[in-house]
């Protein structure tokens, strides 16, 4: 009777320490689905290009469906989320082709969450690793302080081309 006490308190340590992680994991969640998302633009950044060394390669740019009213509107709802997918290139036969991810970078907009960076949450996958998406306070502000340029836009650079 007394060991299936401890057996019950030892699991509903455990799975409070789960529900815990799962709300650490919420902080920086990978958006799975994005390829299946509008595509807002892409960009060949090559060897000319002043931000080659951290932005060479191809990027697109994907929004989810509240993030597209968003580039409707100018003013992006709690629950946009938009995906900077950055690949390497590789020449084959002459065609200029994606190569292996280089970084996924991540923006969610939670007003009241975000409030320190303008409403928006900041990620950035190494390599498109799905664990590895959390920045600190600090790199989340510098994200924030560049793309405060756009703040006739909601912070967002991009423009969805019709
Ligand atoms: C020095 C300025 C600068 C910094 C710093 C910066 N960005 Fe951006 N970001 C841009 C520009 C410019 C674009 C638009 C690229 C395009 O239109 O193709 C962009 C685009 C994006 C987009 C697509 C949405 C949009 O605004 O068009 C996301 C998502 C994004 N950046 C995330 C981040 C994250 C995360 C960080 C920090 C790790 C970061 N950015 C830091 C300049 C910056």
């Amino acid at each position: 009777m007394k060991r299936n006490l401890v057996l019950l308190l030892a699991t509903a340590v455990s799975a409070g320490g789960f529900s815990l992680l799962a709300q650490l994991d919420d902080a920086a969640p990978f958006p799975k689905e994005f390829r299946t998302w509008a595509h807002v633009k892409s960009v060949l950044v090559g060897p000319q290009s002043a931000a080659f060394a951290t932005e060479g390669g191809i990027h697109h740019i994907y929004a989810n469906d509240k993030a597209l009213e968003g580039y409707e509107t100018g003013k992006f709802p709690d629950g946009s989320v938009i995906v900077y997918d950055l690949l390497e290139t590789k020449e084959v036969a002459g065609n200029t082709v994606e190569g292996p991810t280089r970084r996924i970078d991540v923006m969610v907009k939670q007003g009241e969450l975000y409030r320190a960076t303008a409403g928006w949450g900041f990620m950035s996958f190494p390599s498109g690793n799905p664990a590895e998406g959390r920045l600190t306070a600090e790199r989340q502000a510098a994200c924030a302080a560049c793309h405060a340029k756009r703040d006739d836009h909601d912070s967002v650079f991009s423009e969805f081309r019709k």
